[in-house]
Formats: C-alpha cells, structure tokens, sequence
C-alpha cells in the first residue's frame, strides 16, 4: 500500500512546532544541552555560547562540572579565558543531573563510543544518556547524537529509546545525526569553519538541526538521512586507517628494499594531481582513527559482509609497534646490545604532535613490548607529565639527561618543541618513526 501522506491537521501541527523551535533558534532564545563535556562536547557548548545561545553542559564527571562552572578549561583546544567569558556572561554552565536536560529546546549527546573487550561497539553510554534525555523528553524538542557509531544508531537505537515517551519523531520531537569532526591541536581548522554533515530522520528533523547548528558553524552540509550521516564519518576515518595502513605496509616492504619510504612519498607527492601523501608511523592511535572502522565492520558482519579493507588495514596498522621493536633491537645487535638490560628512552607519548592525549597511543604499545623483553624504559613528553603503564606510573624525565644515559632513543611521536639535531647530538642512538630527523646527517639515525 502506498503510504499515506499526513492528515492536513497533523502536518499543521508539525509545521507549527517545527516554526516554533526554529524562531526560538533564530531569536537566540532556545537553550541547548550538550551531553558529555569532552574533547567534543566541551568546545561545541563554548561555540554554542559564543554563537548566542543559552547552553547547560552535562556530565556525570563532578570535577568537570565544578571546571566549567568556575571558567576553566581541561580540553586543550578550548581557551579558558574563551570558557569563562561565556561562563562571566551568563550563557554557559554545567550540572550533573541529566533530569534538566528537558528544560532545553535541543540537546546533543556527545558522549564516548568506545569497543568492548571482544572490540565490539560498546554503546552503553550513548544508551544511558538517550535512556536520560528520552526520560524527560517532551514536545518540539530536537535531539542530535554527535558520537561516532555505525549506520542506523540513531534509527534503530536512539530513536525507540526516545519514543518511549510516547511522542514521534517527526511529528512531536525531532532527531538528527551530526558527526564531529574535531581535530584536536590543529591550530586552523576549529567547529566553526570545519563543514559539518547533518542527517535527520525526517525532514523537519533535518531543518531543525540546520538550524541549531547555523548557530555555531559556517558551513552545513544537509543529507539525506541520518544513516548517510554516519556513513559519512565512517567514511572519513576508514578512509584515512586504510590509505595509513598502506602506506605502512609500504614502509615494511621498503626496509626489505633498502629504500627510505620517506624519498619515496616525498617524490611521489609532487605529483600535483591523482596522489595524497599519507606518511608511515608507530601504529594508529587516538580515540577515533583506531576504532571506528571497527564499528563500521561490526554492523556488516551482522550484514553477512567481511569489510576486508578495514580488516587488513587493521592488521597492518596493529603490527607496526612491533616492528619499531624490531628496529630498536637491531640497532643494539649493531652495537653488540641486546634489549634484554639495555636503557631505552622513548621521546613523546601522545597519540600524535603536540598534544597531551594519550589514548590508544602506539608509544604505549612500544613501552610494554620492550619492558616486556627485559628493556629498562623511560619515556620523555613535554605534553604528559605522568603516564600509567601496567599500573606503574611513569614521570616524564627529564630530557638531555635520559638522552644521553640511554642505549637507544625512539622518537615515536615528533613533537614540534624538540630540537632534534640536539638530541641526535646527545644520543647514542636514535630509532626515528616519525621522519622528524629529516635534514640531519648522522651515523646515529635509524629510520623506520
Ligand atoms: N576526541 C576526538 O577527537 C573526536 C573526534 C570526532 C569524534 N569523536 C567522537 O565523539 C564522541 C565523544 O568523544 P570525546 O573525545 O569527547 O570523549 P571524552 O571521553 O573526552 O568525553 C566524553 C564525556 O562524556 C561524559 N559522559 C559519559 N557518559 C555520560 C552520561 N551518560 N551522561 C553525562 N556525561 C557522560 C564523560 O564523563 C566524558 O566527560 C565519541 O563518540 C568519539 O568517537 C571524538
């Protein structure tokens, strides 16, 4: 049976609703909750801010919550001056209990999509938080779920969580998907010139949530569906896990060769068109990157698909810290050392330059490996002052003195205030997975 459109009174209804919230937007008088005050949420309620909204921060964390409220920051990218000029002019605060959230006229789960121990998609919190916003949901509210996850998350999970309420999406509430695109430390590209994707579940759902986030941001790009919108991002991230995967598997066979793949990219990247340099690593790391083509490939295997690319990148991508074990283990055999005794000094532990967030970060895997294998570890890292490995906290140490006491230094992440022609100078040895030693000529240097 073809599908009946709407009763003329009904679609009046919607119409009005929708023409409600949309003023309310315009006007600078509705209210926005954002669900989880991190990396993601905390720079999108100060934008929201700044863009002339009312907004009230959410998380269940009470130190985050006292933060906020007190004007300081705890996410990098978010000036506190910036935080508390909001927080000064009235526009911004923070709570804990969710209950509040049906005070606002949209609300925005931002909340953690991390994989469970069998690296499955573990979307409990987006589950507790909808549970919370569905509890006090009421007419002509918008939600949008801005947390990684896999096609048909807000469909299929969110959406009978919220009309629990006994209101419907389209009708009585709208619902929307709008992915982050957040790249933490990148001094150009911040929320509100990063283009940003917007799926509803219907249409009026994608109006609404257009207009929320014209708010806050310079470029919207609406689609289809909220499914095509989580697409999107998947797209996005296993885009850049595969071509990193090839490029390292480049790396490997290039050692076999005895070619610098470092040449070989660099070269190749002056081609001006059909060829973008992705550059070989450590391993993958962050909270995004290593993660979410596994939630992609999850949602296929219940398809009865095998998203081979991702799989093998994966793979690939897993094995490098081993590798750079390798490297590290040949240079000693070089100097008649093993790594069995030997002190060995790994240079920045964040997941990538110059920032302090050390998620998923393959410098971890590098450390356990060779403490593993009898090796005596230190690590320096001018962005984390204390790291916990194995449950043993490590202190950053100090950095000219551990380079010129190790048997071997490791640059694994290439942070922009080292001078590394002073620590090449000092160092014995040095295993270099970053390239960041490029121009130097010296004996000392190992390249991945
Ligand atoms: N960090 C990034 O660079 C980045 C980029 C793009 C997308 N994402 C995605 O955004 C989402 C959030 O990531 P993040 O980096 O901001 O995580 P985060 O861990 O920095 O912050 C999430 C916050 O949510 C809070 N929280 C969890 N459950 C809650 C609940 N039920 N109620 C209230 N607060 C709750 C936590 O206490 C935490 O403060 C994830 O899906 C992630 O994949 C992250």
């Amino acid at each position: 049976m073809w599908p009946r459109p709407p009763a003329p009174a009904l679609k009046t209804i919607v119409e009005q609703m929708l023409s409600i919230l949309l003023e309310k937007i315009r006007s600078g008088r509705a209210r926005v909750g954002t669900v989880g005050l991190g990396y993601v949420g905390l720079p999108l309620a100060v934008e929201f801010a700044a863009g002339g909204l009312e907004v009230v921060g959410f998380d269940r964390v009470p130190e985050k919550v006292a933060a906020v409220n007190r004007g300081e920051s705890y996410v990098p990218d978010v000036p506190s001056e910036r935080l508390a000029e909001q927080v000064r002019a009235g526009r911004l605060s923070a709570r804990s209990d969710l209950t509040a959230s049906g005070s606002c006229d949209a609300v925005i789960i931002c909340v953690p999509t991390p994989l469970s121990k069998t690296k499955d998609p573990d979307l409990s919190m987006v589950v507790e938080a909808a549970k919370a916003v569905g509890a006090t949901l009421r007419a002509g509210q918008l939600v949008v779920l801005e947390s990684t996850t896999y096609p048909g998350t807000t469909e299929e999970l969110i959406l009978p969580l919220l009309e629990e309420s006994g209101l419907q999406v389209g009708e009585s509430f709208f619902l929307a998907f709008s992915p982050e695109r957040v790249d933490p430390g990148n001094p150009r590209y911040h929320i509100r010139n990063t283009p940003k994707i917007i799926g509803g579940v219907t249409s009026a759902c994608g109006q609404a949530a257009l207009a929320l986030y014209a708010r806050a941001v310079d470029t919207l790009i609406p689609v289809s569906s909220s499914r095509a919108a989580e697409m999107i991002k998947l797209l996005e991230n296993t885009f850049r896990s595969v071509n990193i995967g090839l490029v390292n598997e480049v790396a490997l066979m290039c050692d076999r060769l005895g070619v610098d793949v470092w040449e070989v990219i660099d070269a190749a990247a002056s081609k001006p068109f059909g060829f973008m340099p992705f550059y070989p690593g450590p391993g993958l790391g962050g909270h995004c990157i290593p993660i979410d083509p596994l939630y992609l490939s999850w949602k296929l295997k219940t398809l009865n698909y095998r998203a081979r690319f991702i799989e093998l990148a994966g793979e690939i991508n897993s094995e490098m810290p081993e590798h750079v074990c390798r490297k590290v283990a040949e240079a000693l055999n070089e100097r008649e050392k093993s790594v069995k005794g030997s002190r060995i000094l790994v240079l920045g532990v964040g997941y990538k330059r110059d920032i302090s967030d050390v998620r998923e970060s393959p410098a971890l895997d590098v450390l356990r490996i060779l403490e593993s294998r009898g090796a005596h570890i230190g690590y320096n890292d001018p962005y984390v002052a204390e790291l916990q490995l194995n449950d043993v906290a490590l202190r950053s140490l100090d950095l000219l003195p551990a380079v010129r006491e190790a048997d071997v230094v490791v640059i694994v992440t290439d942070h922009r205030s080292y001078s590394y022609p002073e620590i090449v100078e000092a160092a014995k040895v040095v295993v270099d997975t970053r390239n960041a030693t490029r121009g130097i000529a010296s004996e000392k240097i190992v390249k991945l």
